[in-house]
């Protein structure tokens, strides 16, 4: 009935039209035509009503196309089979539950996360038709330590698709995204498996595409961002969706048959917010400043401290605080 009446008021776009003449129209009573228009606000529809003369539309949210994203899809597999949802607590979870209950292999996206999952158990604010919250499931034959690469081949992803459209950004290794040294994506890989199987991987993708600054709340004001705050301009998430499904599925493929992070190596370090930096590290006991010297073939980060002793990090081992640490 909701889809109905917003066909009816999409029809009479810009021109009022009476609760009478849709209810008429649809035959249901006048009260619920009113509950269905305040459904729709709550969905981000702007619906103006005046007394005796109506409804009318104003403007419908950005409700991301799921068909005409697959229709413009290139891969071979990744993204064919979608699983979209208008509000979900976490597409991590519901990837969860799908790779063990049907041992499906598809990409959950939804338009907002009520319980949104950030790496080291924090939360991750996911509002409505605002960004791109999408976790993907993979079941790779690989060995279990090597899981972390595909972390980073989903950074080098996003970060190659931003460059695309022209949006300056860069890695924090091993997996944020960042424009001006704030956050604009976060990755969390999940996995399943024993000791020497792997079972299946979740990498959840969270992109803040068009928040405003209104969006973000006070304490992650001065760490994250959007690419709409950062770029001014509004920008078509069907179309990045699309974009980094491809460029996921075409890193990934050449990981798998090179059985090497080549490719997308190359772009994390290249566009690596961190080589030649001093960074602070910090992990469970100590913080240390060392200096971030390159990322070696096994993705892990080769640093300098200092005292000139070469350690090599592997990611989730060490965690690098916010860029305002650089020193
Ligand atoms: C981080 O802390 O940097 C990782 C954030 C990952 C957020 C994404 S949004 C889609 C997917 N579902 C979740 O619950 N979390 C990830």
């Amino acid at each position: 009935m909701k889809n109905k009446i917003i066909e009816v008021l999409k029809e009479n776009k810009n021109e009022y039209i009476s609760g009478e003449v849709i209810s008429e129209m649809l035959n249901v009573s006048r009260t619920s035509i009113w509950k269905y228009i305040s459904k729709l606000r709550e969905e981000g529809y702007i619906i103006e009503s005046a007394s005796r003369k109506g409804y009318r539309l104003v403007s419908s949210p950005d409700i991301l196309d799921i068909d005409k994203i697959k229709k413009s899809l290139t891969t071979k597999y990744i993204g064919r089979d979608i699983y979209y949802y208008n509000s979900i607590d976490s597409t991590n979870k519901k990837a969860k539950n799908l790779a063990m209950n049907e041992n499906k292999e598809a990409v959950i996206i939804s338009e907002e996360q009520t319980m949104g999952k950030g790496r080291l158990g924090r939360n991750w604010i996911s509002p409505k038709y605002k960004g791109i919250w999408m976790s993907i499931i993979l079941k790779p034959e690989i060995a279990p330590e090597e899981a972390p690469k595909i972390t980073q081949i989903a950074a080098a992803a996003v970060s190659k698709v931003l460059d695309d459209i022209n949006i300056e950004n860069k890695i924090k290794w091993p997996n944020d995204i960042v424009i001006n040294k704030k956050k604009v994506c976060g990755i969390l890989t999940e996995m399943n498996g024993e000791i020497d199987k792997i079972n299946f991987i979740v990498i959840g993708i969270g992109i803040n595409v068009n928040l405003e600054e209104k969006d973000l709340s006070p304490d992650i004001k001065d760490i994250a961002t959007s690419l709409k705050i950062e770029s001014k301009i509004f920008i078509d998430r069907a179309n990045l969706v699309k974009n980094i499904l491809n460029e996921f599925e075409y890193l990934y493929e050449d990981f798998l048959n090179s059985k090497s992070m080549g490719k997308s190596l190359e772009i994390c370090r290249r566009k690596s917010a961190l080589l030649g930096k001093t960074v602070r590290l910090i992990n469970v006991n100590e913080t240390k400043k060392v200096k971030a010297v390159d990322i070696d073939s096994e993705g892990r980060l080769i640093i300098e401290d200092e005292f000139g002793k070469i350690k090599r990090i592997i990611s989730g081992e060490i965690s690098i605080r916010g860029l305002n640490d650089y020193v």
